[in-house]
């Protein structure tokens, strides 16, 4: 049995106290739309047994539940010549196995169903991040997960340029230290695996639970010097270095990791961390399939209710960044290696946040998301020909984030000491 399905279940799990955020889906999605997400909130709500709190529960394991079929409709089949793969793992694994139409292109509503379905993300960071990329990547309704997709796969709603799809979507959605992606400016590409990362991250010293955030943290510090030392163009921003960033590290354990009675919460180990990376051989002979990306054999997600949400990635974006400052330090190399400025948050945010208050509670999180909100306008005047749609689209998605978060008040951005930045183009 898959996950998630069992009408059965539904009527004896279901929680009317838990107010998912299916309010969020209220505002500027078409008729069609809201009712694709509303039927994925209900399946949803129907699955959860406990309610989620920003600090994480101790999961509860049921395999029939959490096993994630990679046989029959889902089996793995390859990418073809004109299916598009990027710089997402989990993306590219979900193509490759049906979970997201196998062309890569896919709505918001099947971005959040399949991330679901095979991961557990949780409901307000799937909407989040398949709005965010249909606005700023993609035609509104639907984007690639990797380059421009062809014409025919587009609505016409007064797009000015092809969308560039997530792989072109450097300093507004894809970010400089990847784990294994290289950054743009340095190596000419985003998305193709540089062997000595995974490398790297393979040899890893292991956690408690194999490859956890105690090990991908420490290994995100360690690319994040590389970049200072090697991209002349290195830029950490504001939304794709302070909360892009670490979702790529995070989701590495929080998401890949199976999941099982012994590990509920659950544990990464090599191969299956080969599997989504596309990876095979041994260290020293690894080799790299671009868009080879699999679901492992007997591979189980998170346990229902215990979903990835925005309040708890946040606990982990803050606990890296209080490790680790240097994370939350928007800045980057001024044209030559070690170079490293930092920028005055300050006066980023009209005194709203400062360097040190950055680091707490929900700031990081809030400001990042609020940044993003403040120059999404400027942004889009240059993908669309009216921007009160899409502003509209990501300002209902902008405002169901910060109904979870309590945030100050930003105002405005003032962005201008990013001209220094020659690798900054895209972030304001
Ligand atoms: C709609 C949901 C998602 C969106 C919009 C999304 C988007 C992205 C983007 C834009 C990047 C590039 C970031 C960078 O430059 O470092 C990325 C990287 C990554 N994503 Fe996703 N992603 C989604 C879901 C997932 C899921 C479910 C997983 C589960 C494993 C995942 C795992 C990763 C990892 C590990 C990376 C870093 C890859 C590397 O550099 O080695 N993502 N994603
Ligand atoms: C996941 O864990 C279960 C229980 O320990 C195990 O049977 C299964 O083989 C594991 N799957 C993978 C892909 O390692």
């Amino acid at each position: 049995m898959r996950t998630s399905t069992t009408l059965s279940l539904l009527a004896f799990f279901a929680i009317n106290t838990f107010a998912f955020p299916s309010r969020m889906f209220d505002l500027s999605f078409s008729a069609e739309e809201k009712r694709a997400l509303d039927a994925i909130s209900a399946k949803i709500e129907s699955n959860i047994k406990e309610k989620r709190v920003s600090t994480p529960l101790a999961p509860t394991f049921v395999a029939s539940e959490q096993y994630v079929s990679n046989t029959g409709a889902h089996a793995f089949v390859a990418p073809g010549p004109s299916d598009l793969r990027g710089p997402c793992p989990g993306l590219n694994a979900m193509a490759n196995h049906n979970y997201i139409p196998h062309n890569g292109v896919a709505t918001i509503a099947q971005f959040v169903q399949g991330t679901y379905d095979v991961f557990g993300m949780g409901l307000d960071l799937g909407a989040f991040l398949a709005v965010f990329g249909a606005v700023f990547d993609g035609d509104l309704t639907s984007w690639s997960i990797g380059g421009p997709p062809s014409a025919s796969l587009l609505s016409s709603i007064g797009l000015l340029g092809t969308p560039q799809g997530i792989s072109g979507s450097h300093n507004k959605y894809e970010s400089d230290v990847s784990p294994t992606r290289p950054d743009l400016y340095e190596y000419g590409n985003d998305y193709k695996v540089i062997l000595d990362q995974f490398n790297d991250l393979y040899s890893q010293p292991l956690g408690p639970n194999g490859y956890d955030l105690t090990t991908l943290t420490p290994f995100r510090a360690k690319r994040f010097q590389q970049s200072i030392d090697n991209n002349p163009y290195f830029f950490n921003g504001p939304f794709t270095g302070v909360l892009v960033q670490p979702a790529a590290y995070t989701f590495i354990y929080r998401f890949m990791s199976n999941k099982s009675a012994e590990f509920p919460e659950g544990y990464l180990n090599g191969d299956v961390l080969k599997s989504f990376f596309s990876i095979t051989g041994t260290p020293g002979t690894f080799s790299w399939t671009e868009g080879h990306e699999k679901i492992p054999n007997n591979w189980y997600k998170r346990a229902l209710g215990d979903e990835y949400t925005i309040p708890y990635f946040q606990t982990d974006l803050t606990a890296a960044a209080l490790a680790y400052p240097q994370f939350l330090s928007v800045g980057g190399n001024t044209g030559t290696t070690n170079s490293y400025a930092g920028v005055d948050i300050t006066m980023l945010t009209g005194g709203v946040y400062n360097t040190a208050t950055l680091a707490k509670g929900n700031n990081a999180m809030c400001f990042a998301f609020q940044f993003a909100q403040q120059a999404a306008p400027d942004l889009l005047k240059g993908l669309f020909s009216s921007v009160t749609q899409p502003l509209a689209k990501i300002n209902g998605a902008f405002a169901s984030v910060f109904s979870q978060l309590s945030c100050p008040q930003l105002q405005s951005i003032d962005a201008s000491q990013f001209s220094k930045f020659p690798g900054s183009k895209g972030a304001a």
